[in-house]
This record gives C-alpha cells, sequence and structure tokens, in this order.
C-alpha cells in the first residue's frame, strides 16, 4: 500500500466538505486507501476538522478496522463471533497464533493477523477472511495450506 501524506490527507478531507461529522467517512477512506492511520494523521485530522486530538483518537480507538499500526501485505482475519466461536474458532486462532508465533493484532513477516466479528459466513464456520477473499470451514491443516500460498507470495 503506498505511504499517507499531508496532502492526500488534506485532499480526503476536502472531499468530505471539511466536515467533523464526516470523520468515521474520512478514516474509513484512509484505511481503505493506506491500511491505517498514522499518529501524524490523527493529528493533521484534528487540526483541518477543528477537533481535539482526544476527539479523533476516541474515534480511531472505537473502530476495530482503524487501525494505528502499519499492517502487512497480507491481512489475515479469523472470525470470533458466536457462530464461529461454537465451531472452534478460538482454537484455530491459537493455532495461528502459535504457528505465526504472534498475537492478535501483531505483525510478522508481512503478515497481519487480526480478529473480526462475523464475516456473514456463519453457515460455514469457522471463517477466515485472507486479504479481503472469504473461506469457510477453516480447519486447522487448511489454515495452513492457506498460509503456505500466502508465504509463497511475498
Ligand atoms: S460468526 Fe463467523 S462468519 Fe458469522
Amino acid at each position: 500500500m503506498a505511504r499517507i501524506d499531508t496532502e492526500t490527507t488534506s485532499q480526503i478531507v476536502k472531499n468530505h466538505n471539511g466536515k467533523p461529522e464526516l470523520l468515521v467517512q474520512i478514516l474509513q477512506t484512509i484505511v481503505t486507501r493506506f491500511g491505517w492511520v498514522p499518529p501524524e494523521t490523527t493529528r493533521q485530522l484534528a487540526e483541518e476538522l477543528n477537533l481535539s486530538r482526544a476527539d479523533v483518537h476516541g474515534v480511531v480507538e472505537y473502530y476495530h478496522d482503524f487501525r494505528t499500526k502499519e499492517p502487512g501485505k497480507h491481512i489475515v482475519k479469523i472470525c470470533q463471533a458466536e457462530a464461529c466461536q461454537a465451531m472452534g474458532s478460538r482454537q484455530l486462532t491459537d493455532h495461528a497464533q502459535k504457528t505465526l508465533a504472534m498475537s492478535m493484532h501483531d505483525t510478522e513477516n508481512n503478515i497481519t493477523l487480526e480478529p473480526v466479528y462475523c464475516l456473514g459466513n456463519c453457515a460455514c464456520s469457522p471463517a477466515v477472511m485472507i486479504d479481503g477473499k472469504t473461506y469457510g470451514r477453516v480447519d486447522e491443516s487448511r489454515f495452513n495450506a492457506l498460509l503456505n500460498d500466502l508465504r509463497g507470495d511475498k
């Protein structure tokens, strides 16, 4: 993903008519384009939208998708919602964390591991999303195979 710069941030604010009430949409646009919200972007948004840094920071912290750390090239999300939990997503999460040697929200070797709360694929639990593509009935061996595909694509 491209690196965010102050000019692009300003342009995104202008595209939303500089309206502070559109902060969530502005942040969504930034995360869609750049993958995360760096601290300097939080400061810039506060200045340009005439909000306090605490206001902007509070919104960034509230939403899971507004990452505050730069993600890896690949985003692996494991569903933690009820239907997936009933079908073993906690065990799958433990397996993923051990296999990748990292915790949720961490990034190692260009892979970011994150929780997600329902991918709309409950009938095929447990569900995983990798780089925007949803996979169902993911057991440990299927997870390993998906991971191998990612590692081959570094
Ligand atoms: S609960 Fe996991 S996809 Fe719905």
